[in-house]
């Protein structure tokens, strides 16, 4: 689970484990990763963590090779919950900002995914989970690599699928609408006539909490979605269908 430290990921963490799985938390901050596998083993999970700048593609492979390590040599859900958002108009967005969103919300997810499609084609079983946005289906104003990386998830899950599908892994991501997270965090403040217009554009007329995504995790997760593989779930509060 990359991104399991806090926001999203820890849910989805949370969630996994409260359905009984093992679990190996990838992050960049370690006192957060401490503290979130400490939270996770006192709800009695087996909650492991590495500690890593996913931003460095040189560093991927043996972050993943600690991490199977540490899970005992078995992969059965990888979850790509990782990510980081810069906004910036596009006319002035910085060549550095566009290269670090880039590689930590696409490059290592590809990678992360290969690695672990080869453990799991190995086995024969696993679920890549993806965690893609509302930026995959439409571009959004002042985020241009979010949406660039996020429409990319979107795509690569598709085509992971279409290679995996048949030898028993399936590759799906999860696109959450507004969540309140620290990522999203500032916007309330920074921008209360945005935050409000969101507000009211969910007919669920709210912002999602992380728990939010725990179903449908779990569900990615599970057997009851062997036939599901290339899917893109929204969980929005109904925001595309608006
Ligand atoms: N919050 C939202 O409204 C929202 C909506 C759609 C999609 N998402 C996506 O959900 C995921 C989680 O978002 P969140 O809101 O929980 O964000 P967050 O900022 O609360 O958490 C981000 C996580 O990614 C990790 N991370 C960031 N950069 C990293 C790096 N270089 N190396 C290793 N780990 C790194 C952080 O350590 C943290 O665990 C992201 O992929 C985000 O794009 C969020």
């Amino acid at each position: 689970m990359t991104g399991g430290s806090r926001g999203l990921g820890y849910a989805m963490a949370e969630g996994l484990h409260e359905a009984g799985a093992e679990v190996a938390l990838i992050a960049s901050n370690e006192n957060n990763l401490k503290k979130a596998a400490e939270k996770l083993g006192a709800q009695g999970a087996k909650a492991h963590y590495v500690a890593a700048d996913l931003g460095q593609a040189e560093a991927l492979e043996d972050v993943y090779e600690k991490a199977l390590e540490l899970l005992g040599g078995r992969l059965d859900i990888l979850v790509n919950g990782a990510g980081v958002q810069y906004r910036c108009k596009a006319e002035n967005f910085p060549k550095d900002r566009w290269q670090a969103v880039l590689d930590i919300n696409l490059n290592a997810v590809f990678t992360l995914s290969q690695l672990a499609g080869r453990t799991m084609l190995a086995q024969g079983s696993g679920k890549i989970i993806n965690v893609a946005s509302m930026t995959s289906f439409f571009g959004s104003e002042m985020i241009p690599a979010y949406a660039a990386s996020k429409g990319g998830v979107m795509q690569l899950t598709k085509a992971l699928s279409n290679e995996w599908a048949a030898r028993g892994v399936n590759v799906n991501a999860i696109a959450p609408g507004y969540m309140a997270t620290e990522l999203t965090g500032d916007m309330k403040e920074k921008n209360p006539g945005q935050y409000e217009e969101i507000t009211n554009r969910i007919p669920a007329h709210r912002w999602g909490k992380p728990e939010d995504l725990k179903g449908t995790v779990i569900f990615l997760a599970s057997r009851a979605s062997d036939y599901v593989s290339g899917a893109i779930i929204p969980v929005d509060g109904g925001y595309l269908g608006k």
